[in-house]
């Protein structure tokens, strides 16, 4: 096994691993993949100010997200699939998160169901839901959430119609994998993978086969989401859905000034800045560009986290010190799962941790919380000019 130092590393490894169909997954953007490449090279246009001679000893990356303590404030975001990176994997990467202190987030697109992952961990996670047409479903859904002890619900807002990913249209993906002579090609050279799946009975979409109806092909991600997402969600539906939740309640895919204050006003306890890992909207800004002006509209009023494009420890700090309380990785996970099973989850975390830590003493910082704008150099203009 090569010395694994970088996410990167884990992502080629992960190339090997897994079959096409799912790489091809989790490492795809909807259309021409702009903003899904923007979301990581505009990190990159962020720089950082070398401090010298500041006290490094003591130093602490742990934080709260929602009132909850974390290691660092890193939790994993829902992903659809997981189970089918690595067998069971929802669960490995539960348990991965929980060890480490950070929270995990169970996706309604999950292989693993809400009822396995909390008999085979023993933190509580948070779960997320799409908002879906059936309202009884909806209901049922939130309650296994409740009944399985989830600490918080994330509600996704940014995927009423699913943005087009070509890759995944012309790999036919679906869980499990159709048998076509390409899928099973590729698949036998997927031995340490197809050895894990024969060994699980986890291999559909177990928070929807069997609880959902009229859905024609529960396999296919594209076919339920046409069927059973609400094309008519608006605000009323949101706060609607707030209310099902007694505890606490984060907005996942807020990219804009306006619906950030909109979430404030309908009492979500946070908003995720995301546009969905590049997924949806092609050609939106990025969420890093984004994040400065939604926690000057609504900072004071609610707790503003961050996802897409985040693959390291130092991107994660450009987003604290811009004023984010909390990050997500998607892909950085998967990549780790996908490498190497739970160890390799670990590994991702490990990896994140460690350059957030370093790259906050060498900027002179010794307690994530206290990391602020001062330590960042950024582009005049980095915001935007947009009219
Ligand atoms: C689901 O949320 C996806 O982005 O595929």
């Amino acid at each position: 096994m090569p010395v694994i130092t970088t996410i990167e590393d884990l992502r080629r490894i992960y190339k090997r691993r897994a079959p096409k169909m799912f790489y091809d997954y989790a490492e795809s953007g909807s259309w021409t993949e702009q903003t899904f490449r923007e979301n990581s090279s505009d990190f990159d246009q962020i720089r950082l100010r070398q401090r010298i001679a500041v006290d490094m000893t003591n130093r602490t990356t742990k934080s709260q997200m929602i009132g909850q303590d974390v290691a660092m404030p890193v939790a994993l975001a829902p992903v659809g699939l997981t189970g089918m990176q690595c067998a069971d994997g929802e669960i490995k990467a539960a348990r991965a998160a929980a060890k480490f202190g950070v929270p995990f987030t169970l996706s309604t697109m999950s292989i693993c169901s809400i009822e396995d992952v909390a008999e085979n961990t023993d933190k509580p996670f948070w779960f997320q839901v799409y908002t879906l047409k059936d309202d009884d479903f909806m209901r049922r859904l939130i309650d296994r959430a409740k009944a399985a002890n989830c600490s918080a619900l994330v509600i996704t807002v940014d995927l009423q119609i699913l943005g087009q990913r070509h890759k995944d249209l012309k790999n036919g993906l679906s869980a499990p994998p159709k048998l076509t002579v390409g899928s099973i090609a590729d698949m036998m050279t997927k031995v340490h993978w197809g050895l894990g799946m024969l060994g699980t009975k986890r291999r559909f979409f177990g928070n929807i086969v069997g609880h959902a109806k009229g859905v024609s092909d529960p396999s296919s991600l594209s076919s339920w989401t046409a069927e059973a997402f609400d094309h008519s969600l608006d605000w009323a539906r949101i706060a609607e859905l707030r209310k099902m939740w007694d505890g606490k309640v984060i907005l996942k895919g807020i990219l804009d000034v306006e619906d950030a204050r909109m979430a404030a006003n309908v009492g979500a306890d946070a908003i995720i800045v995301s546009n969905h890992g590049g997924r949806q909207l092609d050609g939106a800004l990025s969420s890093i560009r984004m994040l400065e002006q939604i926690i000057e509209a609504v900072g004071d009023k609610i707790e503003v986290h961050l996802d897409s494009g985040i693959r390291s420890g130092q991107d994660v700090l450009k987003a604290l010190a811009m004023g984010a309380k909390g990050t997500y990785i998607g892909r950085a996970f998967v990549y780790g799962l996908g490498a190497m099973g739970e160890a390799g989850v670990t590994k991702a975390l490990e990896v994140i941790h460690k350059e957030l830590d370093v790259t906050m003493a060498l900027c002179g910082k010794r307690d994530v919380k206290d990391l602020n704008r001062d330590v960042l150099l950024v582009p005049k203009g980095f915001s935007g000019d947009w009219s």
